[in-house]
């Protein structure tokens, strides 16, 4: 009763929103995916720096070549997945604050100068871009199956360059009927919520 949003809406988005295993082999289309960052921009990031960066693998050259990084268990799932997705930390973000951030234009050079204060903040900002890329997936109707099971360095060398930091790997797509493990507990609000 406390939550405003549709329990249509809470349901796809969490109760019944699961971990993709597997998937059928509908496409996941360029529209959709557009209509999923087009929702998920808005979540909020530290001086908006929206550091999340996303590398969507759609040829077959390339899947192949990613499979290779990813671990043993998880190489099935990203070889059939219908779209495949490197998220990754944009150290450099700090270049596009002065257009994010437009009130404070000097937060790029007074807070973000040096590469090693912009890791730990862009690390942070880009994990809860991921996050809202996720429940992104979800609002679509899609499922998504994040993994972080793959050698960073190989997919950081193979993809990406010294600037962009791996954060995960994301399967995506319509999930097959087979798709689930059985559902894993989730801490209870008093195991997890402090009030001082
Ligand atoms: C950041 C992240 C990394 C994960 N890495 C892997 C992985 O490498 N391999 C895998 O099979 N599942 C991976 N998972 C899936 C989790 O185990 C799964 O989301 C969790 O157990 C909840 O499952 P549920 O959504 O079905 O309740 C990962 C999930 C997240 C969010």
């Amino acid at each position: 009763m406390s939550l405003v949003l549709d329990p249509t809406a809470q349901d796809l988005l969490f109760r019944e929103a699961r971990t993709a295993n597997t998937f059928t082999d509908e496409p996941v289309t360029e529209e959709q995916v557009q209509a999923i960052y087009d929702l998920v921009k808005y979540g909020p990031t530290a001086f908006n720096q929206s550091p999340l960066r996303i590398t969507l693998v759609r040829s077959a050259e390339a899947r192949e070549r990613l499979v290779q990084h990813m671990a043993e268990g998880n190489q099935p799932k990203t070889a059939t997945a219908p779209l495949v997705a490197i998220l990754s930390a944009d150290n450099e973000f700090h270049e596009e604050l002065p257009h994010l951030f437009p009130h404070f234009p000097q937060a790029k050079d007074v807070f973000f100068a040096e590469r090693p204060s912009r890791e730990g903040p862009a690390a942070m900002n880009a994990a809860l871009q991921a996050a809202y890329f996720i429940i992104g997936v979800r609002a679509a109707g899609l499922a998504a199956g994040p993994m972080t099971g793959f050698d960073f360095r190989g997919v950081q060398k193979e993809f990406l360059d010294d600037d962009h930091t791996p954060l995960m790997v994301v399967n995506i797509g319509r999930p097959a009927e087979d798709a689930w493990l059985p559902r894993l507990p989730r801490l209870t609000f008093d195991q997890v919520i402090t009030t001082v």
